[in-house]
């Protein structure tokens, strides 16, 4: 998590170089113009047959031309498969026998085939604990002995039919170890909350991330479960689809607005492929209350991606039921808080949210309490020279709409 120098204003606003505004501000401006699109969401368990003890989360979003399918699931550890297809009617097919036979391939699929332009995955592996009591005030970046993993292959998940919402489109994986000795999610569970949106907007809740109805919203949550120290530090392993001998990459994006979420002046993003794929994003923070302030914000540091061998962890079904067997993965850690500060040990709790879409990354336009400070900054020649250029823009977008009807 980064912060910034003495100048501040209400919740850590910086105050940049004018020069530094100006470019910012002309390069966020076109993608502020972009329309909103709508899509037809529907949410549906699909519960396994003649096996009804397992279910799968179907989020089906129908725009005008295309169909995204996001399919959750946790027969194995957690994970999902996303696929977009470029028609409006293109549909789920689950072969259950298959799907739950020791050989799952061609048990999920698509149809029609040749309409998929774009799948990927992503399986929760682990749940990691550290021990951070013992660390140096220099090594506070550091996490700490790790302690023996929790494998989420070997959790139980609750009927997700009793939390799907249709009103909100979601609905809740919750889940504790099948085998706890220690008794330590006694009390507690491991929830991974997915919520789909036919729009645009941005959640009340911190750290408000723009959505599209391109994304998905995932929001993982550790509450009630004992930890095994009194400085324990919790992060999740990823693993994702590789690309043939190479990993998809994380980027890094900084802001100079935090408006949304205070003092994270960063954007991280996990991209499949070019620009335009898929991707997953999140800010780098987590929060220690549910009621997430900038008082209870854990910075969350990511590990880059690299191959895994570890097919063991990764018997997801629905991934090998969907890409078969021949597959090359990635993993990476995510892991939230420091030995300083504000950690799960407050109030045995931790959420982290990130969203998972297709397409174009959704990207914040500057707010407008920082278009305002701007605007000060610059005076009134350069928001005389902006709006020359804005108008030149939106007439240069006419222009060319026009032409593309013709
Ligand atoms: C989940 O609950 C619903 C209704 O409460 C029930 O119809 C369904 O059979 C249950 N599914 C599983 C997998 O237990
Ligand atoms: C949808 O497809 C039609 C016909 O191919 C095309 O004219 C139209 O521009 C497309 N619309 C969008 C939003 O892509
Ligand atoms: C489902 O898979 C089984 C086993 O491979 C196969 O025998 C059956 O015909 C499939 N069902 C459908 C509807 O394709
Ligand atoms: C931490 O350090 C103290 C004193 O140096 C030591 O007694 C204790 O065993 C250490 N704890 C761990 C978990 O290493
Ligand atoms: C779980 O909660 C109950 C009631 O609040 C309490 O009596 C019990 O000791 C707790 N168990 C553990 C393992 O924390
Ligand atoms: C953990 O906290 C308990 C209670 O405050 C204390 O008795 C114990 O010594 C602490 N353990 C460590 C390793 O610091
Ligand atoms: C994640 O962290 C754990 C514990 O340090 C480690 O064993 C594992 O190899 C890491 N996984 C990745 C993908 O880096």
């Amino acid at each position: 998590m980064c912060g910034c120098g003495e100048p501040r204003l209400g919740w850590g606003h910086c105050a940049p170089s004018p020069m530094l505004l100006l470019s910012l501000l002309l390069s966020a401006a076109p993608f502020g113009l972009l329309g909103e699109e709508t899509r037809q969401v529907s949410l549906e368990v699909i519960s396994g047959w003649p096996d009804f003890t397992q279910n799968l989360l179907h989020i089906r979003a129908v725009g005008t031309n295309s169909t995204l399918h996001y399919v959750w699931s946790s027969l194995g550890p957690p994970a999902v498969v996303l696929v977009a297809t470029n028609t409006p009617h293109s549909v789920l097919r689950v072969n259950w026998t298959r799907l739950l036979s020791p050989n799952p391939d061609g048990g999920l699929m698509v149809l029609p085939k040749d309409s998929i332009q774009f799948s990927s995955a992503l399986v929760f592996t682990r749940l990691l604990e550290f021990d951070s009591t013992n660390m140096s005030e220099e090594a506070t970046q550091l996490l700490g002995k790790p302690y023996p993993p929790y494998s989420l292959g070997n959790f139980s998940w609750n009927n997700i039919t009793d939390s799907l919402d249709p009103a909100t489109l979601s609905a809740t994986f919750r889940g504790h170890p099948v085998h706890d000795p220690t008794r330590a999610f006694a009390n507690g569970s491991l929830t991974f909350k997915v919520q789909a949106f036919s729009t645009s907007g941005r959640p009340a809740q911190l750290p408000r991330l723009l959505h599209t109805a391109e994304t998905c919203q995932l929001e993982v949550t550790l509450i009630g479960a004992l930890p095994r120290g009194n400085h324990s530090l919790f992060g999740l392993e990823v693993a994702t689809l590789g690309q043939g001998p190479s990993c998809p990459s994380v980027q890094e994006q900084h802001s100079i607005d935090d408006e949304y979420t205070p003092a994270v002046f960063q954007l991280d993003q996990l991209l499949w492929g070019s620009l335009s794929t898929g991707f997953m994003q999140w800010r780098p923070v987590a929060f220690s209350q549910k009621q997430g302030s900038r008082e209870s914000a854990l910075p969350c540091q990511v590990s880059p991606p690299h191959p895994t061998v570890e097919y063991s962890l990764l018997k997801s079904s629905i991934v090998q039921a969907f890409f078969g067997s021949q597959n090359s993965f990635c993993a990476f850690n995510l892991t939230f808080g420091t030995s300083r500060g504000p950690g799960y040990w407050d109030q045995y709790y931790l959420s982290w949210s990130m969203l998972l879409g297709v397409g174009p990354p959704p990207l914040d336009a500057l707010s407008p309490l920082v278009l305002g400070i701007m605007a000060v900054a610059l005076g009134t020649p350069g928001l005389m020279l902006l709006g020359g250029g804005l108008i030149l823009l939106l007439r240069h977008k006419q222009y060319s709409d026009y032409q593309s009807i013709n």
